[in-house]
């Protein structure tokens, strides 16, 4: 059986930090509140680009596992907060990177964007398509958030991660996967103004407004996720008690202690790092994942499994196979170009130029 081995990672945060006492500056509410209620502590807002933030990321990628940009065959780009439709992100990433050989495409599902990536990259190295895929994960949601609106503005964050994908004839990578959709439900989560259909109604691209359920969202998230962790446990003829870890979206806290009660797991056995980034929709359980392996917290031979939900509503769990331990193999110089301004000072210029809209 061939399998599609995960050699390489690497994660993208830009520098500038937003934290509740920010947020509490320009909307009408307190860091009590958005603790208690999310887990969230603090965000990172990006001065560039998601396209940018993907190619330091898959550039990190490359390194740990000892690549050169032309081994790569595929690129895979997954977001909702492209910096452009046409050109795609990921052709912008094979330009920057020099990675002339490979095919470029784009995927949406919203937060579980990066996950659908893993699954697509997997199946193009099983079936033969590609020896190799780069998956990347990034979102500048910052760009798109409504900031005046506090149900929305204190959860979200900026970020990427990446990982590249290599044929492999051991056990490794995804196992087992579980994808869905509970598309009757899209309206509950749906961005006014982000997209085409927008502009005939009067809304200018961009000048966009949430229509955000959170509670029915909630609930959804919780199901869409416990199921998705069933059918792929069974997928995989596997027991809860096997799973050594669990990596999950990380859209609150609270989300993911109902989860965990539901699975019968408890919080030493989940990787949670919500509190320092909020959620980056499509990049957020790969930010996880790659920031569990950098922390030791995945070891060779472990089942991890990371479940995860976004708008649409899409919702998915994989199992994943880890092999090779956290060695990087090379390092890369490659980063961001220095940020001259502090979060505040970019939400406030984005809200400024909202609000002349
Ligand atoms: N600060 C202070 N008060 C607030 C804030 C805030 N930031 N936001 C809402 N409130 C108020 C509300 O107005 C409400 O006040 P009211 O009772 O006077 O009307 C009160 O707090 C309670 O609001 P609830 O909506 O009941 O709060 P809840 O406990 O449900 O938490 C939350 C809201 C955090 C949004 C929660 O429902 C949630 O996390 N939902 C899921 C969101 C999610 O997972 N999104 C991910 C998908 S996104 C994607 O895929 C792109």
């Amino acid at each position: 059986m061939t399998y599609a081995a995960i050699t390489g990672w690497g994660k993208c945060l830009p520098p500038a930090t937003l934290t509740n006492q920010d947020l509490a500056t320009f909307i009408d509410t307190d860091d009590e509140w958005i603790v208690s209620r999310t887990g969230m502590q603090e965000r990172r807002i990006s001065h560039v680009g998601g396209s940018d933030l993907g190619y330091v990321a898959a550039a990190r990628a490359l390194a740990v596992a000892g690549k050169e940009a032309l081994d790569v065959d595929m690129i895979l780009f997954a977001s909702t907060s492209f910096d452009q439709i046409c050109p795609n992100s990921s052709s912008r990433v094979q330009q920057l990177l020099g990675a002339s050989n490979a095919a470029c495409m784009d995927i949406n599902t919203a937060c579980t964007g990066g996950m659908y990536g893993l699954t697509t990259a997997t199946a193009m190295i099983q079936s033969g398509v590609a020896k190799s895929v780069l998956v990347i994960a990034a979102e500048v949601i910052s760009k798109f958030m409504d900031w005046e609106d506090r149900n929305v503005a204190v959860l979200f964050g900026d970020g990427a991660a990446a990982f590249y994908l290599e044929k492999s004839e051991q056990e490794s990578g995804v196992i087992a996967q579980s994808l869905g959709c509970y598309g009757d439900s899209r309206k509950i989560l749906s961005i006014e103004g982000w997209g085409a259909d927008w502009t005939n109604q009067g809304l200018p691209y961009g000048n966009t407004v949430w229509d955000f359920h959170g509670q029915d969202i909630f609930k959804k998230a919780v199901a869409g996720m416990s199921k998705a962790c069933e059918k792929t446990l069974l997928d995989a003829n596997m027991d809860s008690s096997e799973i050594d870890i669990i990596v999950p979206h990380q859209a609150n806290l609270r989300i993911i202690d109902a989860l965990a009660k539901r699975m019968g797991a408890s919080r030493e056995n989940i990787f949670i790092n919500i509190h320092r980034y909020g959620n980056m929709s499509a990049a957020t359980a790969p930010v996880a994942f790659v920031e569990a392996i950098e922390q030791g917290q995945i070891k060779d031979g472990d089942n991890v499994l990371m479940p995860a939900f976004g708008g649409g509503l899409t919702w998915s769990a994989h199992l994943i196979k880890w092999r090779g331990g956290n060695k990087p193999a090379n390092e890369t110089d490659i980063d961001l170009p220095p940020c001259e301004n502090t979060a505040l000072e970019i939400v406030n210029k984005l809200r400024a130029v909202k609000n002349k809209k």
